[in-house]
C-alpha cells in the first residue's frame, strides 16, 4: 500500500460522516415536503439541492443518439441536461459517467487535460474510470452504460 493509498482511504473516511449527514437531512425533507427546507439551513439546501441531482443522475441516460464526432479524442463532453458526461479515452473507447459530481451534487463543467473537472469547489475525475484524481471529492463518478450505434452514441 502506498502512502498515496493510505491518504485516499483517510479521505474517504473522512468524507462518511458528512454523506450520512446529508442522507439524514434530506430523507427528511423528503418526508416534511417544501415546508420543512428551512429546518436544515442554507448548507443543508444546497445538500438538498445536490441530492436532488443526484438522484435525477441516477436515471440520467442520453436517449437521443450524438455524433462520435463531437466527443474529442483523449477528452469528452459533458452533457448537463441529461446529468451525463461522455468521454473517449484513446481512439474509438467510449466511456460514460454521471455528470453529478459525488462531492456535493454539482453538474461538473467540463473535461480537460485528461480529467472531468468540477467547478464547484475543484474535484477531478479519471476520464477512464471516473475515480478521483483530485478533491474534495472521495467516491468516483459512477459509470453508465454506452452502445455505440450506427446513428452515434446513446448512454443509458
Ligand atoms: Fe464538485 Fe464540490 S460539488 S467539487
Amino acid at each position: 500500500m502506498t502512502t498515496e493509498d493510505l491518504s485516499t482511504k483517510a479521505q474517504q473516511q473522512a468524507a462518511a460522516a458528512p454523506s450520512r449527514r446529508t442522507v439524514l437531512c434530506t430523507a427528511g425533507l423528503a418526508g416534511a415536503g417544501v415546508m420543512a427546507l428551512g429546518a436544515c439551513g442554507a448548507a443543508q439546501d444546497a445538500a438538498n439541492s445536490a441530492a436532488s441531482s443526484a438522484s435525477d443522475a441516477a436515471t440520467g441516460a442520453l436517449k437521443d443518439a450524438v455524433s462520435k464526432a463531437t466527443i474529442p479524442e483523449g477528452g469528452g463532453k459533458v452533457f448537463p441536461d441529461q446529468k451525463v458526461v461522455v468521454t473517449q479515452p484513446t481512439a474509438g473507447e467510449f466511456k460514460a459517467f454521471t455528470a453529478v459530481c459525488t462531492h456535493q451534487g454539482c453538474v461538473v463543467s467540463d473535461v480537460a487535460n485528461g480529467t472531468i473537472n468540477c467547478g464547484c469547489h475543484g474535484s477531478k475525475f479519471d476520464i477512464t474510470t471516473g475515480a478521483v484524481k483530485a478533491g474534495p471529492a472521495k467516491e468516483p463518478l459512477p459509470e453508465k452504460k454506452v452502445t455505440v450505434g450506427t446513428d452515434g452514441i446513446t448512454v443509458s
